[in-house]
């Protein structure tokens, strides 16, 4: 795991919008896996910034997000797609085509799991997997479990991400209790991987993540086994792990 310290949130965000970025140079019909969450949109913004200035072209680019809660459609306002929608997918050229995120409004959770591996599978994976972590060392919505998953497979989502999500919410009774996520499996299945975390709430995950032992309890802490993993954050995600790297 190589560890950046980036000291501020603004800079974690250029640094991950620059090695997005780069990765899109290098090869223009790249698969990118995706999230959503507070911790990316720094970055989706210095991408955008990218595209309208002229040094990104989206227009070959293929995507695949994490996941998606299950029962909301793509137009839903607290959907995952559209949040992909408002915060970047509108703002580049990309090829709607060529987007792709768990389909919540099937609610046939096996169909719909099976059918975004196959996508994924068919795409050979991602060439760059940005992840943001939970304060509870969850990636993707793999939530601490017993065993590490899989592939693509319908979760029930913990109190606390319950909790922490209800912010994007008028009342927390309306955030689904249920998700597909991209498995752990899928997730390493990536050539390289680039996690954002910033804010002092995610400094035990981070630690957790980077130094603690590889157990489902910490999802996040599979990413010690992956050969291409850059962790990029700002001090305060970084203040249990002084002196470790
Ligand atoms: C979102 C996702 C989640 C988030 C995590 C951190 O697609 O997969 O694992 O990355 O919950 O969320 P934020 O960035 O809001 O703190």
């Amino acid at each position: 795991m190589r560890i950046i310290n980036c000291h501020t949130y603004e800079a974690m965000s250029r640094k991950a919008a620059d090695i997005l970025a780069a990765q899109i140079q290098l090869k223009p019909n790249c698969v990118l896996g995706l999230a959503t969450g507070t911790t990316p949109i720094g970055a989706y913004q210095g991408l955008i910034k990218k595209y309208e200035s002229g040094s990104l072209d989206f227009s070959e680019v293929r995507t695949y997000n994490l996941d998606e809660y299950r029962g909301l459609t793509h137009e839903d306002p607290q959907s995952y797609h559209y949040f992909m929608n408002d915060q970047l997918f509108n703002h580049v050229n990309i090829d709607p085509a060529n987007v792709h995120v768990p389909d919540g409004a099937n609610t046939d959770a096996d169909a719909a799991c099976t059918d975004y591996d196959r996508m994924v599978a068919e795409a050979g994976y991602c060439d760059l997997q940005l992840l943001g972590i939970g304060r509870n060392g969850h990636i993707g919505f793999n939530e601490p479990a017993d065993e590490f998953s899989k592939g693509t497979h319908c979760v029930d989502l913990t109190e606390s991400t319950i909790e922490a999500n209800s912010r994007l919410f008028e009342k927390e009774e309306d955030v689904p209790r249920q998700a597909y996520t991209m498995g752990t499996q899928t997730i390493m299945n990536a050539r390289c991987i680039l996690m954002v975390a910033n804010g002092e709430n995610k400094a035990q995950a981070v630690r957790d993540m980077c130094f603690g032992p590889i157990v489902p309890t910490c999802p996040a802490s599979i990413l010690q086994l992956h050969p291409n993993v850059f962790v990029v954050c700002d001090d305060a995600a970084l203040s249990l792990c002084e002196g470790l790297y």
